[in-house]
């Protein structure tokens, strides 16, 4: 068995056997999950000074993750800035929650990333070349315990059919209860004005937290 991308690799305390369960069960969830290959592992973030009490209630959320997605919690993380790990803290919940969930999982897709300006672009594609992939991703976005919708105001004024195919989707989570987290530039008043309130309201209903630091893109790369 290739243990070699194994994301427990440097953290798990006990030796590699030649099947390792955890691992199976991990990387079942990882393929469906639609988390870019690059993102599947685990993140370091350093938050900036005034950060310090955003990035403690968002490890407060991901260390009871399970809680959060039981109760069908709901997380906007905005910034007017780019760069300050949005989307990495989401994908942080995403890989917490297969963590926790793993053992006895079996071939279930437990949780979606979605990148809202892709998912939109891809779902007018596939009108003209279907494509099964991604039919079958879509399939589960109602279903699914947890979904994350990255940069949900990228799209910038919605309407007609890009706001149908991300509005049919998240309303069908709320009727639920089922759990969600976005990421996005606007803060929810903003997005009001941007995704109209019907949207709005139901990604700002649970826990919203900014981000105030600046980018951290180029600290990143010139530490690793
Ligand atoms: N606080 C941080 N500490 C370390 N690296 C960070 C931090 N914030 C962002 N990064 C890195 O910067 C890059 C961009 O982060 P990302 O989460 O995509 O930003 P955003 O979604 O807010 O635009 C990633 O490689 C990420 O790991
Ligand atoms: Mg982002």
């Amino acid at each position: 068995m290739d243990n070699s991308n194994c994301i427990y690799q440097g953290l798990c305390r006990h030796e590699c056997p030649s099947t390792c369960i955890q691992w199976v069960e991990m990387k079942y969830m990882l393929k469906h999950s639609n988390i870019p290959k690059a993102k599947q592992c685990v993140h370091r973030l350093k938050p900036k000074e005034c950060d310090i009490p955003a990035f403690e209630r968002l490890s407060s959320i991901q260390m009871d993750i399970e809680n959060f997605v039981d109760n069908g919690g709901v997380l906007y993380i905005y910034s007017k800035q780019c760069g300050n790990g949005k989307t990495t803290w989401s994908i942080k919940m995403l890989l917490q929650y297969f963590n926790e969930v793993w053992d006895g999982n079996g071939l279930h897709t437990r949780g979606i990333f979605v990148n809202v300006p892709s998912f939109i672009m891809k779902c007018k594609s596939v009108i003209s070349t279907p494509d099964d992939e991604f039919e079958e991703l879509r399939s589960h976005l109602d279903t699914v315990d947890l979904v994350v919708f990255d940069d949900v105001s990228a799209i910038g004024k919605v309407s007609g059919f890009d706001y149908t195919s991300l509005y049919g989707h998240i309303d069908s989570r709320c009727l639920q209860g089922k759990a969600m987290i976005f990421t996005g530039n606007h803060t929810p008043e903003q997005l009001n004005e941007i995704l109209g309130d019907r949207l709005a309201s139901r990604i700002c209903q649970g826990i919203n937290i900014e981000l105030k630091g600046g980018d951290m893109r180029s600290w990143c790369k010139s530490n690793y």
